[in-house]
């Protein structure tokens, strides 16, 4: 859950540049982003996170029953941009925003959003309204290009805050040996190894994961002793932006005009030229 992150990391985003949800959410899937290129200062604008997956997969849930999967994403933002106020928000944007509550990573920071756990099955998309800074305004702000992170997940996580693995990852053998006894009980399975070296290994695996061996195999220290459950992942993407200098445009749209203007005279010019060349002719 994002609530994790917050808790236990301080930025989102670490010196390598890859979002923290991604120590957790082991299992790699696509995120997406839709920005605008370009931006004006002071307008609001939407940053969509895409979570695709198919919605007729089901997880193992904490009980290790199959169940729905849910979604949550973050976005760390340039600089000077945040969240719209509710009042800047306009009705169009408002619309696919209802119900949805974004929360700011750092409690009072501005920059940096969370949202999380909400229905995967509604919710692909994750639309967040964005207010851009104004240069005129804040003085720390620039116009220029910058970079926006967002991360999406979908599905539970394969390791707890505790960093004990969940019942939604994959289960290993810790040593090398033979396979003596696998029983199977209401809270889960244990599998016994004859280690190598003399000593018994009894491995525990909640309910979820399925076990892949059998009594009287020989196994591989690392060797998996069940499937990978997981059907989520987490996925980060990294975008640009440009804060747009609107009298950068206009002093653009007044050289075309003029480029245009001088082109049409010159054109008039040749057939005035033309002109008085056919009236010579008749001399
Ligand atoms: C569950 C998102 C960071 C561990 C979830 C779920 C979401 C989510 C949406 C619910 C999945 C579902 O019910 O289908 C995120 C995001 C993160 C983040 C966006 C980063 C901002 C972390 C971190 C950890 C973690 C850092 C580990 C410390 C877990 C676990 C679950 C989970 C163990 C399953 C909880 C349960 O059902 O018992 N996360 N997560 N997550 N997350 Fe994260």
């Amino acid at each position: 859950y994002p609530i994790y992150a917050q808790q236990a990391y301080d930025s989102p985003r670490e010196a390598t540049g890859r979002i923290v949800c991604a120590n957790c959410h082991l299992g790699a899937k696509p995120t997406k982003v839709e920005i605008p290129q370009a931006i004006l200062p002071d307008t609001v604008f939407e940053a969509i996170v895409e979570i695709p997956y198919d919605t007729d997969v089901q997880q193992v849930l904490g009980n290790g029953e199959l169940g729905p999967l849910n979604v949550g994403a973050v976005i760390d933002l340039p600089e000077g941009f945040k969240l719209a106020p509710e009042e800047r928000i306009p009705e169009e944007i408002k619309e696919k925003t209802t119900g949805l509550f974004y929360q700011p990573y750092k409690a009072g920071e501005d920059g940096t959003y969370v949202i999380g756990p909400i229905s995967g099955a509604d919710h692909q998309e994750i639309v967040f309204p964005i207010l851009s800074p104004d240069p005129k305004t804040d003085p720390n702000v620039h116009f220029g290009k910058y970079s926006v992170h967002v991360g999406g997940n979908r599905g539970r996580g394969q390791i707890q805050p505790t960093g004990d693995k969940t019942n939604n990852a994959i289960y290993t053998a810790s040593v090398a040996g033979q396979i003596t006894g696998i029983s199977a009980g209401d809270s889960g399975a244990t599998v016994t190894i004859a280690a190598e070296d003399g000593g018994t290994v009894t491995e525990t695996i909640p309910n979820g994961p399925q076990i892949i061996v059998s009594e009287g195999e020989d196994i591989a220290a690392g060797a998996p002793l069940t499937n990978d459950p997981n059907v989520g992942g987490f996925g980060q993407k990294d975008a640009e932006i440009v804060l747009q200098n609107p009298t950068r445009i206009k002093w653009l749209m007044a050289f075309f005009a003029a480029i245009m203007i001088s082109q049409a005279m010159l054109v008039l010019k040749k057939k005035q030229v033309e002109q008085v060349q056919a009236a010579e002719m008749n001399f």
